[in-house]
């Protein structure tokens, strides 16, 4: 086209391009756009100036061509203004005062019973332990009759029992040697199984006493398993547990299930012995009954005693961990008073 031979009309349709390319994404850029070319000196000030240059009967088309590159520089203009007007502003108000104390994220935490459980399965596994698991509801058979409970022994007195029925043959089991009973139906010697597991007394809820709470029964059955045995096996547990210098005592006890029957003191692992509240100033706090597995429960059990011999011991789980973290009132376990609980954050 014959107009468009003159070098201007060139220039400010290459003014046009840049302005639709050019990004305008900060304060610095969008003034120094301003004053390129909407300026007083600027593009668009000095191509308007060079009107008088152009041909007359080009001048129409390149006035036109003329607005229209301001129009589209006014628009760019003003769009990149407003964007980053919009932009500042949004950023300012979600700016956080940065010295705000931050929303506490909560973790959870171990309940002691879990804790003091896992440390007690530990030291077993580590001497070939192995875990075993069983009902909480039982029958008379492996609650007590396998265990020499006969009918209407005063020994079932020992445990106030939650019967289920009528027949009394159904019930909340009241130890877990029933695991015993059921690892020794099942299982031949050599067997050596910790227990853990719930279990439930009909007792007066009370500061030392609930009516469920946990414990964890072992049992060792092979031959030539002797009373020694236990006795260093309680040895190595009590000092695992409770500190290397640990001193162990045997009280004589009656279990039927067990002969002879044994109660395991530790000495005081606050006071070490010199006597102190916890241990009641006698040097000495009971932790568990244990004893040598009654002949008459291998039988019952179908491993045959004049081979075999065992031990088998029994511990609450509360009763361990109150003593080891002086915890006065076993209600507190099952209260879920979240304060409580907080205090074993990382105690796993
Ligand atoms: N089952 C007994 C109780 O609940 C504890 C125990 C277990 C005693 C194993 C001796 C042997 O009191």
């Amino acid at each position: 086209m014959e107009y468009a031979s003159h070098p201007a009309f060139a220039e400010a349709q290459k003014l046009l391009d840049n302005i639709h390319q050019t990004q305008l994404n900060d304060a610095e850029k969008l003034e120094q756009f301003r004053i390129a070319v909407l300026g007083s000196k600027g593009q668009l000030k000095n191509l308007f100036a060079r009107l008088r240059e152009i041909p007359p009967a080009e001048r129409k088309v390149f006035g036109q061509l003329l607005n229209t590159v301001k129009q589209e520089a006014e628009k760019k203009y003003q769009q990149a203004k407003a964007t980053l007007e919009a932009a500042r502003s949004s950023s300012q108000q979600h700016i956080p005062d940065l010295s705000m104390p931050g929303d506490p994220i909560e973790t959870g935490a171990r309940h002691p019973v879990s804790i003091v459980r896992k440390n007690i399965i530990q030291i077993f596994s580590r001497i070939g332990f192995t875990l075993a698991d069983g009902p909480e509801i039982e029958d008379d058979w492996h609650n007590f009759s396998a265990l020499n409970f006969p009918p209407d022994h005063p020994a079932r007195d020992m445990q106030d029992t939650f019967f289920l029925s009528e027949n009394q043959n159904w019930l909340l089991r009241t130890h877990t040697s029933t695991v015993q009973v059921r690892v020794m139906e099942n299982q031949k010697p050599p067997i050596r199984v910790i227990c853990p597991g719930r279990v439930y007394r009909n007792e007066t809820i009370s500061a030392r006493a609930h009516c469920y709470f946990h414990q964890v029964e072992g049992l060792y059955v092979d031959k030539n398993v002797s009373f020694a045995d236990l006795k260093q096996t309680l040895l190595y547990f009590s000092r695992e547990f409770f500190g290397k210098d640990t001193r162990i005592r045997l009280r004589p006890s009656y279990f039927p299930f067990t002969e002879p029957s044994a109660e395991l003191d530790v000495s005081c692992f606050i006071c070490g012995g010199q006597g102190c509240a916890v241990c009641k100033n006698s040097g000495w706090v009971e932790i568990l009954g244990c004893g040598m597995v009654d002949p008459q429960v291998l039988e019952n059990c179908g491993i045959n005693s004049d081979v075999y011999t065992g031990f088998a011991f029994g511990m609450g789980i509360e009763r361990i961990a109150m003593l080891k973290y002086q915890i006065k009132d076993i209600r507190i376990f099952s209260d879920n008073d979240i304060r409580f609980l907080k205090q074993f954050a990382g105690a796993w």
